[in-house]
């Protein structure tokens, strides 16, 4: 399979895997702000974006596999590995995986646990409808998520962005994601094990990964550091990137 990427900068490698109905390109302002000093790699996931979906329906462990083979392609030996929210899925799966091929990690808007049944449920539910009415299904249930009142009120030309994107993504890509999404494993028991140094980014207002639940799974990971971003709903690294990119630059000179 074809997985589109882009491969910005050069120095200590820093991989950033995006969320859902999301791609490569929410990684802007951090490419941007990174790609002086360090060589930024942001694939689209099997499925997402630029990347073609495949013919049956993808396992989260799937996705991860993808990752490895274009670190593989590329020649990659040992990254820093960044995830966002479903990202952040894939993240856990790379490190059961391949735990020796990433040096750092950081976990921005995303949980451990898997989902229980009633997020299986709506899981299946956002498959239905965008398999009825197409990507804006997706786009109407997370986009009203992703931002702050504030921001959706005061930048709606971020917003118009962002609904952009979602609207291009592919349904069924979608759809295998969210399977993806309802089917991951639990991750709760291999945080004490994560002996890499990790940053947990979290945004203040963010109602999908809240800043307690992600303080707690930080607490699990002994090598970490918990960051609380303000004026952020979910999509933390689009809305205040600035904030953001502090955080993680700052983590970034600690570990390369
Ligand atoms: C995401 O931003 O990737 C999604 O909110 C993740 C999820 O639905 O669990």
């Amino acid at each position: 399979m074809k997985l589109y990427y882009k491969d910005a900068g050069q120095g200590e490698i820093v991989v950033f895997l995006h969320g859902f109905p999301l791609d490569h390109q929410m990684w802007e302002n951090q490419v941007e702000a990174l790609q002086a000093n360090y060589r930024v790699i942001t694939p689209d996931l099997r499925g997402m974006g630029q990347s073609e979906p495949a013919s049956d329906v993808t396992s989260m462990e799937q996705l991860a596999g993808d990752v490895l083979s274009l670190l593989d392609e590329l020649k990659v030996e040992k990254a820093i590995l960044a995830g966002f929210s479903m990202g952040g899925y894939v993240a856990f799966s790379l490190l059961r995986q391949a735990p020796n091929r990433f040096k750092a990690l950081v976990l921005a808007n995303t949980r451990a646990d898997a989902d229980a049944v009633q997020g299986q449920i709506n899981r299946m539910k956002m498959s239905a409808s965008i398999l009825e009415k197409g990507a804006d299904a997706a786009k109407e249930a997370m986009l009203p998520k992703m931002f702050t009142e504030q921001t959706a009120h005061e930048r709606p030309e971020l917003v118009q962005k962002l609904s952009n994107w979602m609207s291009a993504m592919k349904p069924i890509g979608l759809v295998h994601a969210c399977i993806s999404m309802a089917f991951r494993q639990n991750s709760v028991p291999m945080l004490p094990s994560i002996q890499i140094p990790t940053l947990v980014i979290a945004g203040q207002q963010d109602q999908i990964t809240p800043p307690e639940l992600m303080k707690g799974m930080a607490s699990e990971i002994p090598n970490s550091q918990f960051v609380e971003i303000e004026g952020a709903s979910h999509l933390c690294p689009v809305e205040q990137p600035e904030a953001f990119n502090q955080a993680l630059l700052a983590f970034l000179e600690q570990v390369k």
